[in-house]
């Protein structure tokens, strides 16, 4: 029996067999990963009959015929099919459709965020795939990016938490690797221009970007996306600092990198920093890139820099065994039993859904007039995304990729606002009016304002559409598009209670809606079951439990608005603008009201290794059982460098009945509270520090920890 064979063997040892065993061109064919889509037929073909380490995007009979002819090869390596299975394996018609990392981060459930990757990796397990694109670790701070709906929102330490929970589920049971991307700062390019150059120099990466890479390492994530973009002028994708110093010597990262669509080439043609693919391949390998994507040429190139003694064959070997390791780790090699195809799109992934997608929902305004009373005889649902499923679902599904389809029809259930309407509250009681388009006035505002007018309460679905986000689609403006603005504001003239109920792939200037409506719902892309959720959350069928992950501006021109910002700026606030965010990272109502009291530490000075818990009374004082997001926030009090004014470095999500007061305990661990110093090192500096533990960033209690 060869040792590679033997299943009793660990990855490592039999990863280590194989490459023996393997020819220059065999290692090599490993470090290419080549989408069907990008390619013409007859390369395609090729690639197929030689073998190559992974493919993407290629689903039913493409995903069959490469596993066949990949298994006739001379060692029979298989590939390893990827997908962007970002939020389920959506690019699947009749997958499950989770809602958007955007919209999950919102519940600040990390339990959930698991299920809900574990389940995803049971369906692209069970579709004959092995790997997924997911999770994004990009830092969402400017709002004109297109790619924001793809993050956990703005703040590093949620996004690390929430990223660790799902790589974990995506690799639980074997079955696929995760990938951790877009490394590094690629959300913090210039003007949220997509790809572009981030400004930020190696102690920010530290203090801000590289914490959830970090923890993604630590829970073992099977490989990292290199970003498209530039740090400081310098490509990510030929960066040895970034990729090789930092991510693999000094987080451990065991790994394998995978670059961004067609990174080399873009080294050439887009960014201009090689002179032809050759040069680009060689800066990319050097770099610590360990697979390119869809950059075909890069095969041949490196074949010859290899023979030519410019990339070293231990280069390459590091490379091979990274890629080689994974596939042992999921079993490829083992004719390994794959989930049934009867998950996909189960009924429990279904009741999964729609737990994620309740506790995903944030109810930002109620004047009292949520839960709608039974008693009510008459709904207008009004608006342009009440009955859009297309931007209900957001970016990444079959809808949009990986080719835009203007026809597609979903094969699984899913409800939009308006089914949830109907559904929760019977037809009879709805009135639909669309209104308005996203872009145009399409002749309808008056009939919505008559709906309004024989209704006793309104339900106004407004946002934005796929155009207006995603790759190649940032905004300079963020607005509501004025159609919709017309609309909300003809609405509120008839007096009616005007509920609305945004469904948008990030945050939108709401100034008006917080203004004039009754209540307001931020649930972004809500995924197939966010509609009913909506609709069960304005009948308060649900007590909603989401905080915003992410602040919301007045105008485009207040961003950057993260509420973790430094101390200094004179005057605090533009001059021709209100200081604060129209909301903020953490603001979320329920239909109940939570009392903190008692704030105890169980010590009052630590030592820098320390671990402290951080504990708290927190009473259920309404009349409906609820689950409430404990959120423990801490201020470096004098630091030499500068710390945000107040910063998240814990959060617990507890079930509490009404009436009850449950002691809240959440561990704080004296190393978190380091800050990076100017040479790049980390120091926990003596000191004191402030503790905030409360609602969100405005309602908390207060105490002071003496670090030593
Ligand atoms: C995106 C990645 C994605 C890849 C493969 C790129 O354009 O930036 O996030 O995983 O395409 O589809």
């Amino acid at each position: 029996m060869k040792k590679y064979t033997d299943k009793t063997l660990s990855p490592s040892e039999r990863a280590e067999d194989l490459l023996k065993r393997m020819t220059l061109e065999e290692k090599v064919g490993q470090m290419l990963q080549v989408s069907y889509n990008a390619l013409n037929p007859v390369d395609y073909e090729r690639y197929k009959k030689r073998g190559i380490g992974s493919f993407l995007h290629a689903l039913g009979k493409e995903r069959d015929d490469i596993r066949k002819k990949s298994a006739k090869t001379r060692l029979g390596i298989p590939p390893l099919l990827g997908i962007d299975a970002i939020h389920g394996h959506a690019l699947l018609n009749g997958a499950t459709v989770f809602p958007s990392q955007l919209a999950m981060s919102c519940s600040f459930n990390r339990a959930l965020l698991f299920e809900t990757a574990r389940a995803t990796a049971l369906e692209v397990a069970a579709d004959g795939l092995d790997w997924t694109f997911s999770p994004v670790l990009c830092i969402a701070r400017d709002l004109r990016w297109g790619r924001v709906n793809e993050t956990f929102g703005e703040d590093s330490y949620l996004v690390g938490e929430l990223g660790k929970a799902v790589i974990t589920g995506y690799e639980y049971d074997g079955n696929i690797i995760a990938c951790a991307k877009h490394y590094i700062a690629y959300g913090e390019a210039t003007g949220g221009r997509d790809a572009y150059d981030s400004p930020v120099t190696e102690r920010k990466i530290r203090e801000v970007f590289l914490p959830p890479f970090k923890k993604a390492v630590e829970a073992g994530c099977g490989s990292v996306m290199t970003a498209y973009g530039s740090i400081d002028a310098l490509p990510l994708t030929a960066n040895k600092r970034m990729l090789t110093e930092i991510l693999k010597d000094e987080l451990g990262f065991d790994g394998f990198v995978v670059t961004d669509w067609e990174n080399v080439k873009s080294l050439v043609h887009k960014q201009r920093a090689a002179k032809d693919i050759k040069d680009a391949s060689y800066l990319a390998v050097e770099a610590g890139n360990d697979m390119s994507m869809n950059t075909h040429s890069f095969y041949k190139y490196v074949l010859e820099l290899v023979r030519e003694g410019k990339i070293s064959k231990e280069r390459i070997d590091d490379s091979v065994r990274r890629i080689l390791k994974a596939k042992f780790r999921i079993g490829l090699f083992d004719d390994k039993e794959r989930p049934d195809k009867s998950v996909i799109g189960c009924e429990n992934h279904r009741k999964l859904n729609l737990a994620i997608a309740r506790e995903s929902m944030v109810l930002l305004k109620n004047d009292g007039v949520l839960p709608l009373k039974d008693n009510v005889k008459k709904i207008a649902v009004v608006g342009p995304n009440a009955d859009s499923i297309r931007a209900q679902f957001g970016d990444w599904t079959f809808f949009s990729h990986p080719l835009p389809s203007a026809i597609a029809k979903p094969r699984g259930e899913y409800h939009t606002v308006l089914d949830g309407m109907r559904e929760v509250f019977g037809g009879d009681k709805i009135i639909f009016e669309k209104g308005c388009d996203i872009f145009g006035h399409g002749g309808g505002i008056e009939k919505a304002v008559d709906a309004a007018k024989r209704a006793d309460a309104v339900v106004c679905v407004i946002g934005d559409c796929l155009a207006q986000n995603g790759e190649y689609r940032d905004r300079a403006n963020i607005d509501l598009t004025d159609p919709q603005t017309e609309l909300v504001s003809r609405l509120c003239d008839t007096g009616k209670k005007v509920i609305a109920v945004l469904v948008n792939c990030k945050p939108l200037c709401i100034g008006m809606l917080k203004e004039r409506c009754a209540a307001v719902i931020e649930t972004f892309n809500g995924g197939a079951m966010g509609g009913l959720a909506a609709a069960e959350l304005i009948a308060g069928r649900f007590n909603p439990s989401g905080k915003l992950s992410i602040s919301f501006p007045q105008t485009s021109a207040q961003m950057p608005c993260y509420y973790n910002h430094y101390h200094g700026w004179h005057g605090g606030q533009y001059v021709d603008l209100k200081k604060d965010s129209v909301y903020t990272f953490g603001d979320g109502l329920s239909y109940t009201e939570y009392a903190y009291s008692n704030l105890k530490l169980s010590k009052k000075t630590a030592c820098k290794d320390d671990v402290i818990e951080v504990s708290v009374d927190v009473k259920n004082k309404g009349g409906m059982d609820g689950k409430e997001t404990v959120m423990l926030f801490v201020n470096d009090v004098v630091s030499s460098v500068l710390t945000p004014v107040i910063e998240l470095k814990g959060f617990r999500k507890v079930f509490i009945k009404a009436g009850e007061t449950k002691r809240v305990t959440i561990k704080l661990n004296i190393d978190d509270l380091a800050i990076i110093k100017s040479d790049c090192t980390r120091e926990v500096e003596s000191g004191d520090f402030e503790i905030m533990v409360g609602a969100n960033t405005r309602t908390y209690l207060k105490t002071v920890l003496k670090v030593k």
